[in-house]
């Protein structure tokens, strides 16, 4: 039994924010900076009273209308998320909520940028093991809340948006090998510090990174777990169809392409003009190469995450 794709959706806000924007409202940024250190040309911000449910339900449905499935046949709903709605209930829960399901199993995954790995990684578990069969998986976020616009090194980088997919138990393949992994010890170089007490946020609430740092730690994860994921499938990496790798960093995509021989045609690459959305920016690159005809049915694609925990994760399947 697989876990098989068969339907994609996503979700921007709003109209795209140029790096000459970012610089006109006061960010002491350039766009030749921007470019030529991260790849990013524009990104979409949510307007403040938008929510990560929001824009999750909004491509869970164009998901579930690509795949032809009612939101009521739904038995399991993973939303991976840094930027839930409220501290509970879960966003999973919230948009199940939205598309009218009742019953189905639902809950959060917080793994940062890894999380549409893990999510998948997730999903294919439950439906191998005969316990769920239709399940939808959803990335999601609104990082602009937790950017600290006074930072310029980090607040480029970031944009807000929403991916899903829908799978079935399936005979036909679908996934078919994930990886997760993560390391604690590195929670300092990429991490939002604050905390709740009182009932105030204390501490610092906004994202901190040491860029160079995570840069090398990405380039090197990103590659081990795309062998490790062929490895188990018995396949070689230059023998995939489509990456899709995080969409952090054009610098960090092409280095990933390049260890794994994996040609840059082959590499899907939406960070010039969505920015790095964090868990979206997986499902949201994978549905518009679906949807503008790059990925066909039976070819293999490879989407990996990497991302604060530190943690990295993976999933080969043929679409
Ligand atoms: O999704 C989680 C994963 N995150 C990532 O993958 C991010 C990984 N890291 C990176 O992508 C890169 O490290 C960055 C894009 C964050 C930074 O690139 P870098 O080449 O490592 O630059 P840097 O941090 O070493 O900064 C170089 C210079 C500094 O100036 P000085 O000290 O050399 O004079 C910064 O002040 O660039 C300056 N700078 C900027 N200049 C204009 C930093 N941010 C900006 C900016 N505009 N926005």
């Amino acid at each position: 039994m697989y876990a098989r794709l068969i339907g994609t959706g996503s979700c921007l806000p709003g109209n795209p924010v140029t790096n000459n924007d970012l610089a006109a409202r006061g960010i002491d940024t350039n766009d030749e900076w921007v470019v030529t250190r991260t790849g990013i040309r524009s990104r979409y911000l949510a307007e403040p009273g938008t929510t990560s449910s929001e824009l999750g339900l909004v491509a869970a449905q164009r998901a579930l209308e690509m795949a032809n499935v009612a939101a009521s046949d739904l038995d399991l709903i993973i939303v991976a998320t840094s930027t839930p709605d409220f501290i509970f209930p879960s966003t999973a829960c919230l948009i199940q909520g939205k598309l009218g399901n009742k019953g189905a199993a639902a809950f959060d995954v917080q793994a940062v940028c890894s999380g549409f790995a893990y999510a998948l990684g997730i999903a294919d578990k439950f439906i191998r093991s005969g316990s769920h069969k239709k399940v939808l998986v959803i990335g999601a976020e609104v990082f602009s809340r937790i950017l600290d616009w006074s930072d310029r090194g980090t607040c480029v980088l970031f944009g807000d948006g929403a991916g899903a997919v829908v799978l079935e138990a399936s005979e036909k393949p679908g996934i078919l090998a994930t990886a997760m992994h993560a390391d604690g010890s590195l929670s300092g170089i990429l991490n939002v510090p604050g905390q709740i007490a009182g009932g105030q946020v204390t501490g610092d609430p906004f994202l901190r990174m040491d860029g160079p740092a995570v840069f090398k730690f990405a380039v090197r994860v990103l590659a081990d777990i795309a062998e490790e994921v062929c490895q188990v499938a018995g396949i070689k990496t230059c023998d995939v169809d489509w990456l899709i790798p995080h969409q952090a960093n054009i610098r960090i995509i092409e280095a990933t392409g390049k260890r794994l021989g994996i040609d840059r045609e082959k590499v899907i690459v939406t960070v010039a003009h969505h920015g790095n959305t964090s868990a979206a920016s997986v499902p949201l690159a994978l549905d518009e190469a679906v949807r503008d005809g790059r990925i066909q049915r039976g070819q293999k694609v490879l989407v990996e995450g990497v991302g604060g925990g530190f943690t990295w994760g993976a999933a080969l399947f043929e679409f």
